[in-house]
């Protein structure tokens, strides 16, 4: 029988003070695994771990800021120290500045592909080398539909979200023989912050439903239900692989 069951796990997620990084770790809590939840501001992780110890799993809020290797060193200890070493990696933080290409400018480039890709590799880099250590472990990248599908005024948020995904696959084969699997998932647009960005503008909405083949937006539990299944054993033949979760809109 497959098996979804995170039990006695301990994960850690990035961004999981809103949207989607707060669902991935409120599901990952109801698998049963303890969740490490980080973000810059460390207040605003109070709902979630409210959430997660409703849902009768271990919380631990932790301050991160993926652009400083020096605070994700401090955060994995963090989490190791309070919780046990990591099984479950979820890179999900991540930022957005809509810009058209001639408009971008070296610390808009710089901030999204700090935040995007430098900050998820440090983040891979830090627990992978601890889950390589141990030989077993779990890691999910967060991209984008964003990635794979040319839009404009993201010149370096797609290009951030397209080297993840190749990103994902290098780390893949790197840690295979070590135990470690890395796979990511790529939503669509989900109302968050992030994407209300895009969604407010007038028409975007319609417009941006007209492109998705299920005819929906993706909400925070698709993206959640994804990330689970490659957390768990459920998964274990998987690495290298990216699950699309777009109602299609990547086929087209
Ligand atoms: N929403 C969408 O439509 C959509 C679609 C596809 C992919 N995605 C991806 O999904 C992920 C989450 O997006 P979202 O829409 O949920 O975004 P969001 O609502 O803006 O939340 C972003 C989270 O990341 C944290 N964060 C931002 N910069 C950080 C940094 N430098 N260090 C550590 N934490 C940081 C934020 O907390 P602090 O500000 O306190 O640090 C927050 O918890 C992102 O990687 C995004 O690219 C989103």
């Amino acid at each position: 029988m497959a098996d979804f069951d995170l039990a006695g796990r301990v994960a850690m997620v990035t961004g999981a003070s809103r949207g989607i990084g707060r669902g991935i770790a409120l599901e990952l809590a109801r698998a049963g695994a303890s969740v490490a939840v980080t973000a810059r501001r460390v207040g605003d992780l109070a709902g979630t771990v409210r959430e997660i110890e409703a849902a009768g799993s271990r919380a631990l809020a932790v301050v991160l800021e993926v652009r400083d290797r020096a605070s994700i060193r401090a955060a994995a200890d963090a989490v190791g120290a309070a919780l046990g070493p990591v099984d479950v990696l979820v890179n999900n933080a991540g930022v957005q500045r809509l810009r058209h290409a001639l408009d971008v400018t070296e610390e808009d480039w710089d901030f999204v592909l700090d935040t995007n890709l430098r900050g998820l590799f440090f983040c891979c880099q830090e627990i992978g080398r601890r889950m390589v250590e141990r030989g077993r472990g779990k890691i999910v990248n967060v991209s984008s539909a964003a990635g794979m599908i040319p839009s404009a005024e993201r010149a370096a948020y797609a290009s951030s979200k397209a080297a993840v995904l190749m990103l994902t696959r290098v780390l893949a084969v790197e840690w295979a023989a070590r135990g470690v699997t890395v796979n990511a998932v790529a939503p669509t647009f989900v109302e968050t912050e992030l994407a209300a960005q895009t969604l407010d503008r007038p028409g975007a909405r319609e417009a941006t439903l007209a492109r998705i083949p299920l005819r929906r937006l993706a909400t925070v539990e698709d993206v959640a239900a994804a990330v689970r299944y490659l957390a768990s054993p459920a998964a274990d033949y998987l690495t290298g692989t990216t699950i699309g979760v777009d109602g299609g809109l990547v086929m087209r």
